[in-house]
């Protein structure tokens, strides 16, 4: 039997547009995460960006506002593409999962990671962002983002900054979660892990204007 799905929610006219998919997106209600969140979190960017980055789901402030990486993740990330050169304007920012999970806990609302059908649920969207923008170089921040591009396989620890050839792009790289950078508690260690994380987004920068 099918699980849920956003297959249904995507427009079905052949000149689609990013504007038409993210209005869609708005009333997805593909699984059921949409009950819970505030609103749909669609992508933004240029429809002509050449690197995609996708993330695993919106966090609190992303749900409440609705845009992508717009929270203290979101900061450090913004901050990183300008150390390496590449300006968050330019990209394309996304997340696998639309809709933010989340649990209710000391009277905070803390994520919780997507289970394997909300994501798969969900790809519909990505597949069609990827089909508009085809961008040149993806980049999947943490281990979720990994998981569903990559290979469901994929170590976010022994492969990061591997390359790899994908049907979404033709350079397809996974790097660490900027929200997994700022849980490290030691100030040298989380230092050294940035450090890793603007060489990968420098990689990104490069590749950018070789891949064809
Ligand atoms: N973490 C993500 O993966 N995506 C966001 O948009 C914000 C935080």
């Amino acid at each position: 039997m099918a699980g849920p799905s956003a297959a249904a929610y995507i427009p079905k006219q052949q000149t689609l547009t990013l504007p038409v998919l993210r209005d869609a997106a708005e009333g997805c209600e593909g699984c059921d995460l949409y009950r819970d969140a505030t609103q749909t979190v669609f992508g933004e960017g240029p429809a002509n960006a050449a690197v995609m980055i996708v993330g695993e789901q919106p966090g609190d402030n992303e749900d409440r506002q609705g845009r992508p990486f717009i929270g203290r993740a979101g900061e450090l990330l913004d901050n990183v593409l300008e150390r390496a050169g590449l300006h968050r304007r330019e990209v394309y920012i996304t997340n696998v999962v639309k809709h933010f999970r989340f649990e209710r806990k000391n009277g905070r609302r803390s994520s919780l990671k997507p289970t394997m059908g909300q994501i798969r649920a969900c790809l519909p969207w990505l597949e069609k962002e990827v089909e508009l923008v085809r961008p040149k170089v993806l980049v999947c921040l943490g281990a979720v983002a990994a998981q569903a591009i990559i290979s469901p396989d994929f170590r976010i620890t022994q492969q990061r900054g591997e390359v790899f050839k994908t049907t979404w792009a033709p350079w397809t790289m996974a790097t660490l979660h900027p929200a997994a950078l700022l849980r490290i508690p030691d100030e040298l260690q989380r230092h050294e892990a940035v450090e890793r994380f603007v060489q990968d987004m420098t990689q990104v920068a490069t590749q950018q204007h070789r891949v064809a």
